[in-house]
C-alpha cells in the first residue's frame, strides 16, 4: 500500500469526505446549489457535487446552510453549519469546518476536533437515488 492509499483508506474510516489537495488550502470549491423540498426533505441533484467536493445548501426553515459533501468510501454526509457551542455559522476551511466566533474545529462529517464546543454539529440522514439526493 502507498502513502495515498494509506490515506484514502484512512480517510474512508475517519468519516472524511474526499477533498482534492487544493481544497486544503482554501475554501474554493463551496458552492450553494439549487434544491427543493419534497416530503419535507431537502431534494438536491446528484450532478451538482460532480464539479465540487462538497456543496452548500440553505433551506429557510434551517437557522444555518447544510454542508453536503460525498464520502470517500461511497456515500454522502451532510450536517448544519450551527456550531454546537453558541450556534455561530461555522464555515468551510480546507478539510475542516470552522467556528469564527471562539475557535472550534470540526470535520466534515461534524465530529469535534477543536473545543469549546463538545457536541458534534447536527447531521443529517441522506438517502439517494439514480439522479437525487434526499437530506432529512
Ligand atoms: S460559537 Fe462556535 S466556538 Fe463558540
Amino acid at each position: 500500500m502507498n502513502r495515498m492509499d494509506f490515506l484514502k483508506k484512512s480517510a474512508v474510516l475517519a468519516g472524511v469526505c474526499v477533498l482534492p489537495p487544493v481544497l486544503h488550502q482554501s475554501c474554493k470549491g463551496a458552492a450553494y446549489v439549487p434544491f427543493a423540498m419534497q416530503d419535507e426533505k431537502i431534494k438536491v441533484k446528484k450532478s451538482d457535487l460532480a464539479e465540487h467536493p462538497f456543496v452548500l445548501i440553505k433551506p429557510a426553515n434551517l437557522p444555518a446552510p447544510v454542508y453536503l459533501c460525498r464520502l470517500e468510501g461511497g456515500g454522502f454526509s451532510a450536517v448544519l453549519l450551527q456550531c454546537t457551542h453558541r450556534a455561530c455559522e461555522v464555515r468551510p476551511s480546507g478539510k475542516e469546518l470552522q467556528c469564527p466566533c471562539h475557535g472550534s474545529v470540526f470535520s466534515p462529517t461534524g465530529e469535534v476536533l477543536e473545543s469549546p464546543a463538545e457536541r458534534p454539529l447536527r447531521r443529517f440522514e441522506v438517502v439517494e437515488d439514480d439522479e437525487n439526493l434526499y437530506i432529512k
